[in-house]
């Protein structure tokens, strides 16, 4: 994400080791929603999406959304869509280049008007991150692509269901897919498709809408096409990448701290790791009440497509390795770049030695108050976690990043005892 001239910059400045105690709400998944508004241009004439969090990815998709026409309220976490006046206009990348998650309008525009013209999405410079099986997957339904620049003009007379096969399992792709393929005529199978809770969500939300889809949270998913969809209905599940980000404080700073709304099954493979470092936790139905752990023990963290342990969360995670007694290994098997906060910890005074994509974490370390940069929106937590734990004040630059994807931060760490500011300079 770019800043413009005359943006007003923002910074966090965090008063460090604070004791947490109360309770923290979670809010929507950002990873759902944001491919939920997109898809919502689907219903006939309504949808309406509960539990929205109020984070920046949300307003900048409300904005091309009504630019394409449809009447878009937000108001008490609801998202009200009409969209009696959408139209297929192009998506340029004054719009598309805000965030990632432009690129789902690709799925749902092909899908509702057989095409589509938008340009190269934005988000997070957290690797390469190539379009490539959406666009290859839009082929195989019978698509013709053409590429002009950074716009890709995508057309088809008829969409037809198809056999996809991933490389990997993206998620971006299998949703992109799954928007194009539930109207397409006769049945799409996606294989070594992604399982992550958000595909589940945004098939329902198709589903309340009248699409035919099957499987999803497998690595098989089978679409029907339907000719027409209704209106539709979907509540945003809780985010487990900001449930895992406060249960990693908590377990760090927290005093009988309560996190509250989540689904236990989607956080598993953080509360496996979380509890083999000795974290000092207890699940309740959807609370989580977790204390500090004097003495964490060191681990390893490989991230992987879920179930396995998320990619989001392994920065903020590998914060908490600078405070677990002994060798820690840290490894991301995603994206390229996630490791570019690695050399603003140790200006704090972590001890991590970075091999590529590895990073071997020595701990623990008394972490001192810096000025360090939020290089991206999970670099950015990883930032925030250090400063929350660390001797004096930490200022964190950059947090257009974090605001992209945590709701309410300062409100919600403040009210549990946390000393910590948006500065606007
Ligand atoms: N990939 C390709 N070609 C493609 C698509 C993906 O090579 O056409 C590669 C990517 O480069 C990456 C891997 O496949 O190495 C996985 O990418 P994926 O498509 O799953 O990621 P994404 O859809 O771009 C979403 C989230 C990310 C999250 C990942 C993995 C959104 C908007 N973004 O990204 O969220 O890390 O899934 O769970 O939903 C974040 O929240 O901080 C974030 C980056």
């Amino acid at each position: 994400m770019m800043t413009r001239k005359g943006d007003v910059l923002k910074r966090l400045v965090i008063e460090g080791k604070h004791e947490l105690s109360g309770t923290i709400k979670i809010g929507g998944a950002k990873n759902s929603v944001v491919a939920l508004i997109p898809a919502a241009i689907l219903a006939e004439d309504e949808a309406i999406i509960y539990n929205v969090p109020a984070i920046s990815d949300v307003t900048n998709l409300e904005i091309i959304t009504r630019y394409l026409g449809s009447d878009i309220t937000y108001e008490n976490e609801t998202i009200k869509i009409n969209n009696k006046g959408l139209q297929n206009k192009e998506i340029t990348s004054e719009y598309s280049s805000k965030l990632r998650a432009s690129y789902y309008y690709m799925g749902a525009l092909l899908s509702k008007y057989k095409h589509v013209e938008i340009s190269f999405p934005g988000g997070c410079n957290i690797g390469s991150r190539p379009i490539d099986f959406h666009l290859k997957g839009f082929a195989k339904m019978g698509a013709k692509i053409k590429q002009e620049g950074d716009k890709f003009i995508i057309s088809a007379k008829t969409l037809k269901g198809a056999e996809i096969f991933l490389d990997v399992a993206s998620v971006g792709a299998t949703l992109n897919l799954m928007l194009a393929a539930v109207k397409a005529e006769g049945t799409t199978h996606i294989y070594n498709a992604a399982m992550e809770p958000e595909i589940v969500n945004v098939a329902s939300f198709l589903n309340s809408m009248g699409a035919k889809v099957q499987g999803a949270g497998t690595s098989e998913i089978q679409i029907v096409g339907v000719e027409k969809l209704k209106n539709g209905i979907v509540e945003v599940i809780p985010d487990r990448i900001e449930a895992g980000t406060y249960l990693m404080i908590g377990s760090l700073l927290g005093k009988d701290l309560v996190i509250e709304g989540i689904i236990r099954e989607h956080l598993e493979s953080v509360l496996t790791k979380l509890h083999e470092a000795g974290a000092n936790f207890e699940v309740k139905g959807c609370k989580i009440i977790v204390n500090r752990t004097k003495k964490l023990k060191p681990v390893n963290v490989r991230t992987l497509v879920y179930p396995g342990f998320p990619t989001d969360l392994g920065q903020p995670m590998s914060t908490l390795l600078t405070q677990c007694e002994g060798e820690s290994m840290f490894e991301e098997t995603i994206y390229e770049n996630r490791m570019r906060h690695i050399k603003h910890l140790n200006s704090m005074g972590a001890d991590i030695k970075l091999f590529d994509k590895k990073a071997i974490i020595r701990g623990k370390t008394n972490l001192i108050g810096r000025e360090v940069i939020a290089t991206d929106l999970r670099a950015g937590a990883a930032m925030l976690v250090a400063g929350m734990i660390a001797e004096g004040t930490t200022i964190v630059t950059n947090i257009e990043h974090i605001l992209r994807g945590y709701e309410k931060i300062v409100d919600k760490l403040s009210s549990v005892g946390a000393v910590i500011k948006i500065d606007e300079i």
